[in-house]
């Protein structure tokens, strides 16, 4: 489902959201983990206990915000809640666009992007068992998947904004994967990953970037995937090794 796909990967991309949500690299996904809830997102002046958001707060918003400080439970999205969903009706469409412009002072998103994102909200189910996993690079690497897969979508749309969205996402998940290459001896993985982010920077302006990313994305594997799948045991997205990094 590449519109799927494309929604999951924007809906990770902090520069969807305008102002101060997009330079503190916050996302669709910070709040609502996989479009699920996020128990243990806390953030000052936003929210109250953990896992609550003033989403119509100043600080995300001048034009909107309203004085008063009133956060609310952030949903999990697999779940029904207050706006239909119904893929007839354009309820849930007109609500994600009232969030980017109105809430987070995003700029006015394309259909493209809003198609996008409504069908991936929409296909956010509960799992079978709900048990919780930790996030390996292999799911890193499927978001890279899915920001390429956004940006060719969006430029076959002719939606240029929509292609910068989807290049600034995918640097972001880049920016998360070296996070989690800490160390001396990770020091070369590091490098490649800022080459590999330096690289995207401009491919976004390009004239035909749908070609661009395939030659970044070929360049990508050959050089990077099955290196970071290899020392991912040394990195955090050991769990062990995450433990002990945050004791
Ligand atoms: C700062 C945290 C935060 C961010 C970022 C955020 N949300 Fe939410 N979201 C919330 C909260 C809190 C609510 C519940 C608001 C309420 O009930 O008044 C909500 C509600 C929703 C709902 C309505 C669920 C229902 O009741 O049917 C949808 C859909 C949604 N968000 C999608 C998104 C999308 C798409 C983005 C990115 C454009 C986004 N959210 C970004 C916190 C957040």
């Amino acid at each position: 489902m590449p519109l799927v796909r494309s929604g999951r990967a924007l809906f990770g991309a902090p520069s969807l959201l305008g102002g101060q949500a997009a330079k503190a690299g916050l996302s669709c996904a910070s709040c609502h983990i996989n479009g699920r809830g996020n128990p243990h997102f806390l953030l000052a002046g936003i929210s109250a206990a953990p896992g609550t958001a003033d989403i119509t707060s100043s600080f995300f918003s001048a034009a909107r915000g309203n004085a008063n400080f009133d956060p609310a439970t952030i949903p999990d999205l697999a779940m029904p809640g207050k706006i239909a969903r119904a893929p007839q009706g354009r309820a849930l469409e007109a609500f994600i666009r009232n969030l980017i412009v109105e809430e987070f002072g995003g700029s006015e998103p394309s259909a493209a992007t809003l198609n996008a994102l409504g069908a991936y909200v929409r296909a956010v189910e509960p799992c079978e068992t709900e048990k919780r996993i930790a996030r390996g690079i292999e799911d890193q690497l499927r978001a890279i998947d899915d920001g390429v897969i956004a940006a060719a979508l969006m430029a076959e749309r002719d939606d240029s904004a929509g292609v910068s969205v989807a290049v600034a996402g995918m640097r972001h998940e880049l920016g998360l994967i070296a996070e989690r290459y800490a160390g001396p001896d990770l020091a070369r993985e590091r490098a490649a990953l800022l080459a590999m982010s330096r690289a995207l920077q401009e491919i976004g302006n390009r004239e035909d970037p749908a070609r661009a990313l395939s030659a970044w994305k070929a360049e990508f594997d050959r050089r990077l995937s099955d290196r970071l799948r290899r020392s991912a045991k040394r990195s955090l997205y050991d769990p062990d090794r995450l433990a002990r990094s945050l004791r």
